[in-house]
């Protein structure tokens, strides 16, 4: 039986005395843990913040992004070393709007998964199609490619310690989430094509649905076979409705 994993990417939003609030409530209403993992993916420059508030307690927290390099002249850039310094557990890779608005291809998110696994880090590979695509018929067309891109630069045993995020882009911040039966569909391919390198594994992988989650459809969207618990946006920004979507996990 797969641990449901529910995890917020707060995305370019927070600050600190709003961060405060929120983690304060997230950690009363969490307590010592429920049935399911819990972690918030912060901006940068609140990982101090967050290790300092989530030490100790049933929260892990993470990054939303990494460098591909583990260290050098790469201005602006974060390693995953660094990251690790700060106690994270998680650091988000691949997320789409990192693909479309900072031209990171396929070959860019596997190096990036294979730093973050190199530093200690568990990925967290974000994977999913457009809408253009998903009305031309090639959905898992483009989820095997971007996963083979991994698969090649990590192997299989990248993966030992890596969680899997299907985010219909289509889905992110629209208020139109997949229907519990199309992520169900899509997760059972991603969850078939890493069986075809190593059955068991591919069993034990948690992989989450992102796109819309709220507390309205969390449950119904959790209770499929193949959903592991969530990636959420703007819902985890309301630690009520963030508080929720864990309990529906
Ligand atoms: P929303 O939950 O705001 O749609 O965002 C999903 C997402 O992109 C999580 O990574």
């Amino acid at each position: 039986m797969r641990r449901k994993f529910v995890a917020g990417n707060w995305k370019m939003h927070g600050g600190l005395a709003r961060n405060r609030d929120l983690l304060d409530s997230l950690i009363k209403g969490i307590g010592g843990g429920g049935k399911a993992d819990c972690a918030v993916c912060v901006p940068f420059p609140y990982l101090a913040q967050a290790q300092e508030l989530l030490k100790g307690t049933a929260i892990a927290w993470g990054a939303q992004n990494c460098s591909e390099h583990p260290q050098g002249a790469y201005t602006g850039e974060v390693s995953a070393a660094m990251l690790a310094d700060f106690g994270c557990r998680y650091a988000i890779v691949g997320h789409s709007e990192r693909r479309s608005l900072y031209g990171e291809r396929n070959e860019t998110v596997a190096a990036k998964f294979v730093a973050a696994v190199d530093g200690g880090l568990t990925p967290i590979l974000c994977l999913g199609e457009t809408l253009e695509q998903r009305e031309q018929g090639v959905t898992e067309q483009v989820i095997a490619a971007q996963f083979d891109a991994v698969l090649q630069a990590a192997g299989v045993h990248g993966f030992a310690n890596a969680v899997i995020a299907y985010e219909p882009v289509w889905a992110i911040g629209t208020g139109r989430t997949a229907s519990p039966q199309q992520a169900q569909d899509v997760h059972a391919f991603i969850r078939g094509r890493l069986a075809s390198s190593d059955a068991a594994l591919a069993q034990r992988m948690q992989i989450l649905y992102g796109g819309s989650v709220k507390p309205q459809n969390a449950a119904e969207l959790f209770g499929m076979a193949d959903i592991d618990g969530g990636l959420i946006g703007g819902a985890s920004l309301v630690a009520q409705d963030f508080l929720a979507i864990c309990s529906a996990a």
